[in-house]
């Protein structure tokens, strides 16, 4: 019985004294501001998920869009998000195949745009390698920009304006890793591709060209270029979800030089397969696939037309591959272009919510 009360007493002292601590260390913040982000209703896209510990408030977007553009947060501290992810193109990496991380190594992977990643759902990355756009967030600091978290953190503790916006977008009002990963989560939600031509002629707003419109049809009709199975899906003109199109010259598996999703979760049959990329924007992300390899949007219809290979996973969507592809006219090709730029969106490239506040 003595044993049991001296236990207790021992807990409770600990407990007063941790909640006195508490006390100390998280004073009521009265900057926190609670004010939900208004998610603006788009013609056609859907609601989106929050994950409940990290709601989308104003104050922590716009806390969120400053980090996005912060150079602290890399171990030369003179990298951020914003470095390889430019928002002239389509936050992509300048026109570069490949990027220089934080640490002097060319990444093996193109960078990939990041618009309506709020709604993706099946995996982040060329690869699907993590599930949660916080998951990304994290993965993409430590691998890009190597940040020294010590010096990062007193950095941005230093600035006075920093340390009230950390207030304002969390309660804790802690300046941490995990609240910099959820503030630019919370950023990146926000960045919508939505007003490209091809978005207002679906709004009554625009109307295509007869050459876009046999493009469109070229797109979406399956005896033809049968491109909508992986990219047709609006508002997204992706479906998210990982494919083999018979881009690598591959007729083992062995001979697969990037395994893609099939390296990140240890599945044979999944070698090979990589995310499919949104149709959006094309005229700013080139070069395009996960390794550059195509300067040009001519390239890439040359590459579906005639040039495929037949790898060992191949998509059974890629019906056409053992002639090569799809075998597109000279004006079907022209045609199936004039589509793809319809969804180019300028006026997404010139968003200033997106732009750095520096
Ligand atoms: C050195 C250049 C570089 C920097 C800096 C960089 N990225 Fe990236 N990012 C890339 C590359 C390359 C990929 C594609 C990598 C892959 O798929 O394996 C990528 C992919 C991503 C993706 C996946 C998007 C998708 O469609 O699945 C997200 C999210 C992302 N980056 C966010 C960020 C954030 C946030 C930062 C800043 C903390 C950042 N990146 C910094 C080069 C960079
Ligand atoms: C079976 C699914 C599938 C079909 C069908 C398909 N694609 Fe793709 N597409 C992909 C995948 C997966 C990638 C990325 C491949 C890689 O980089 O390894 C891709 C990449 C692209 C890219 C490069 C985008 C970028 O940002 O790098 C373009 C453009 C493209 N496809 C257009 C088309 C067109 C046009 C058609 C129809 C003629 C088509 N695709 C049919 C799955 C598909």
């Amino acid at each position: 019985m003595k044993q049991v009360f001296k236990g207790i007493s021992f807990v409770c002292i600990l407990l007063a004294l941790s909640l006195s601590g508490c006390k100390e260390d998280v004073p009521f913040n009265e900057d926190y501001d609670e004010t939900a982000y208004p998610f603006p209703d788009i013609y056609r896209f859907p609601d989106i998920d929050v994950p409940s510990d990290n709601p989308l408030t104003i104050a922590k977007v716009d806390l969120g869009r400053k980090l996005f553009y912060e150079t602290l947060i890399s171990k030369s501290q003179t990298m951020s998000c914003g470095t390889c992810h430019n928002l002239g193109s389509a936050l992509t990496d300048n026109g570069l195949p490949f990027s220089t991380n934080d640490i002097g190594e060319i990444t093996t992977r193109n960078a990939t745009p990041l618009f309506n990643l709020a709604w993706t759902d099946k995996g982040f990355f060329w690869d699907g390698r993590v599930m949660t756009l916080e998951d990304a967030v994290e993965d993409a600091i430590v691998n890009e920009q190597h940040p020294e978290w010590e010096t990062t953190l007193n950095g941005i503790k230093a600035d006075e304006e920093y340390a009230f916006a950390f207030r304002e977008a969390f309660k804790n009002a802690a300046v941490d890793e995990t609240n910099v990963i959820k503030a630019i989560s919370s950023f990146i939600r926000t960045i919508i591709s939505s007003d490209s031509k091809y978005d207002k002629s679906l709004r009554g707003q625009a109307t295509l060209t007869a050459l876009e419109q046999e493009g469109f049809d070229l797109v979406f009709t399956t005896e033809r270029g049968d491109c909508f199975h992986c990219h047709g899906v609006y508002p997204f003109m992706t479906d998210n979800d990982f494919h083999d199109n018979g881009l690598q010259d591959a007729s083992t598996i062995g001979q697969y030089t990037d395994l893609g999703l099939g390296g990140a979760n240890g599945v044979s049959t999944d070698i090979g397969k990589m995310k499919a990329p949104p149709l959006r924007n094309l005229s700013y992300t080139a070069p395009y696939m996960h390794d550059g390899r195509f300067a040009t949007l001519d390239e890439v219809i040359d590459f579906y037309s005639e040039g495929l290979h037949v790898t060992p996973n191949i998509d059974p969507l890629m019906k056409q591959a053992l002639q090569g592809g799809v075998q597109l006219t000279p004006q079907e090709k022209a045609a199936l272009k004039a589509f793809l730029l319809t969804l180019d969106d300028p006026a997404f490239i010139n968003n200033d919510d997106y732009k750095s506040p520096f």
